[in-house]
């Protein structure tokens, strides 16, 4: 299959529409969408990543009115939700509609929906008319893409259509809630952080990682995110020696910069939360054997950001 990749959301829509692929830009990573009305399409999606059948997917909007569609009601946490973070990079999950077909949650009675706060997004899902149901555009497995050369890299010729964008803005996938019981649960941390959530719904609580959680969130118990290259967390810094080939990221410098194969120091914690995947792909394709992240504090973003990082290290 010839990959048609254009910069027109109308272009890529039409894929959409005849039941194709379309991999396109939000403000987190780039996603890989179909129609989510269309079985056939969604079980293509399933073939173009290699991805498991019990990963359920979220569905994409443009619009309040498409949840209608989507979900048989919307419980009150939700609402709230809603109101303050969309659109942006939250997924609140929900009881699902019959209508939406069973594939596209792995046969999941819930759905996860979130609404991308990025332009050529919502231009390509106004242009679709239809929930737009996308995972993550990348091989299952591998980082998640935050450029329109990483998707190529991974999925030319096994999709439709490619929409190009900008690198993403957040670089880490959504915040994942639990809008199904009483109490929102974060599933996935994200750059809507525990803190911001508190702010709308002060009794929000973090799922505990673990054997408890899988069944609530299908998708952490997979190897995600790595490279090819070992990754190492690195709390010291200061006290770093670079072996043969290795890479450092990180917010502060190590003693020798020079003698690091490839090296990122970033500005602030978002500067590494967006470099981050994009690093990692980097340093597969100049051959470096280990990457050296340095350790964030856990709060606000670094919650999700050392979770990428700990499941890359820990595949
Ligand atoms: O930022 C994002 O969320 C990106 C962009 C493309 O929107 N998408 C993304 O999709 O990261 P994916 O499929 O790579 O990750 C979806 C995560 C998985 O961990 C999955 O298990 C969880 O969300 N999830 C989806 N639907 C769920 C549901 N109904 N119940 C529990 N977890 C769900
Ligand atoms: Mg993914």
């Amino acid at each position: 299959m010839k990959t048609k990749i254009t910069q027109s959301p109308s272009i890529a829509a039409r894929f959409i529409q005849h039941g194709e692929l379309v991999a396109f830009p939000t403000e987190t990573v780039y996603g890989l969408g179909a129609n989510i009305f269309n079985e056939e399409a969604i079980r293509k999606i399933f073939t173009a990543k290699g991805r498991p059948a019990d990963n359920p997917m979220i569905a994409h909007i443009s619009d309040i009115s498409q949840l209608e569609s989507l979900t048989t009601h919307i419980p009150h946490t939700a609402q709230l939700l809603i109101d303050r973070f969309f659109p942006g990079p939250l997924t609140v999950i929900l009881p699902r509609s019959d209508k939406v077909p069973s594939i596209a949650t792995a046969g999941l009675e819930t759905i996860g929906v979130r609404m991308p706060d990025h332009p050529i997004a919502q231009q390509f899902l106004r242009a679709c008319k239809v929930p737009v149901v996308a995972p993550s555009a990348n091989i299952s497995g591998r980082p998640s893409p935050t450029t329109w050369q990483a998707v190529r890299q991974d999925l030319d010729g096994r999709i439709g259509c490619l929409l190009r964008g900008d690198q993403t803005r957040v670089g880490l996938e959504s915040t994942v809630v639990d809008c199904t019981e009483e109490i929102p649960c974060v599933l996935r941390a994200g750059a809507v952080t525990l803190e911001h959530l508190r702010e709308v719904m002060p009794e929000t609580q973090m799922a505990e990682l673990g054997p408890d959680a899988l069944p609530k969130s299908p998708g952490m118990k997979y190897r995600h995110y790595s490279p090819r290259a070992r990754v190492v967390i690195c709390t010291y810094p200061q006290y770093l020696v670079a072996s043969e080939a290795s890479a450092y990221i990180g917010l502060e410098a190590p003693p020798r910069e020079d003698e690091f194969k490839m090296i990122k120091i970033c500005a602030d914690i978002n500067e590494y939360a967006h470099s981050i995947f994009h690093f990692f792909r980097e340093c597969d394709e100049a051959g470096v054997d280990a990457i050296y992240c340095q350790a964030v504090i856990k709060e606000g973003l670094g919650v999700a950001l050392m979770d990428r990082i700990e499941r890359a290290a820990h595949p």
